[in-house]
């Protein structure tokens, strides 16, 4: 791995992350910590995330906080983001993380299915801007990372309520980049190609999907959680202080 690059003003400041405790939110965590940030995190993985706290503190010296939550519940969202607050001050860099891109036949969608990947893939992302705004507001400005994906730009098929969701996330990025820019709050959406997390090498990297990567991508080397979390800490510095309502790729030259 090549040394991460270091943003001086990172430490200090007070992150929150979606989906925190394992995949590439885990990586985020990591980075964040790693930058003297404070960070908080929710996550249903409950054991991960408390392995990923132990781990951090011990390599760190400083203990991230993590908020056992279900995303799908917008009160206990919203109370996860002022915990945080309460705890490290005001959020200025909120990194909507998580997701679930679990594959479903379109013959089988029930509308009950439907709602619950957006209340998992799309919802939640409104509802931690809206409680972060006023809080990046106070404090002169802040940074919104949006998770999208690749895979609707590649028009990958067997997970429409995915992708229809994963496609509308930049259009959330614009509409909210207008409204909270006169605030100095920038709002980005980061699209991950295919990422070498646990989850997707159990379920999805087969040899036939190894192929698919190295046909698609320019660059051969697989794509790490770390190399996201490297594009996530310069859209939350002030290195990227005039970067707003953009899409930025990090796949390998896939898309
Ligand atoms: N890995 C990839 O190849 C890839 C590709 C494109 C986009 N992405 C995007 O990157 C982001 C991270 O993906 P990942 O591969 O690390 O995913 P992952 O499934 O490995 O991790 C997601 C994290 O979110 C948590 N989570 C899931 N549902 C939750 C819920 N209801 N409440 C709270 N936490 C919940 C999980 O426990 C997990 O820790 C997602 O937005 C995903 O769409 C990933």
């Amino acid at each position: 791995m090549t040394r991460p690059a270091i943003y001086p003003d990172l430490a200090d400041r007070t992150v929150f992350v979606t989906g925190g405790g394992s995949g590439i939110g885990a990586a985020l965590t990591e980075a964040f910590v790693a930058q003297g940030a404070r960070v908080g995190f929710v996550d249903i993985a409950e054991a991960e995330s408390r392995a990923l706290v132990e781990r951090l503190e011990a390599a760190h010296g400083r203990a991230p906080l993590f908020v056992p939550c279900d995303i799908r519940d917008v009160p206990a969202l919203q109370a996860a983001v002022a915990a945080t607050a309460d705890a490290f001050g005001d959020v200025t860099v909120l990194l909507n993380n998580a997701a679930n891109d679990q594959r479903h036949a379109p013959e089988t969608v029930t509308p009950e299915y439907w709602d619950d990947r957006m209340a998992i893939n799309q919802r939640p992302m409104f509802f931690t801007a809206q409680a972060v705004r006023p809080m990046m507001a106070r404090a002169g400005g802040g940074s919104i990372v949006n998770f999208g994906s690749i895979s609707w730009k590649l028009g990958q098929g067997g997970m429409p309520a995915y992708t229809m969701a994963k496609a509308s996330v930049h259009g959330l990025t614009r509409g909210l980049a207008r409204d909270f820019g006169r605030d100095r709050i920038r709002v980005n959406t980061l699209l991950p190609g295919w990422v070498m997390t646990e989850r997707q090498l159990k379920l999805w990297v087969t040899p036939e999907a190894e192929k698919e990567i190295e046909a698609g991508q320019c660059i051969p080397d697989r794509l790490m959680p770390h190399d996201i979390a490297e594009m996530a800490l310069f859209l939350a510095s002030d290195a990227a202080k005039m970067c707003t309502a953009q899409e930025f790729t990090v796949d390998g030259g896939w898309s």
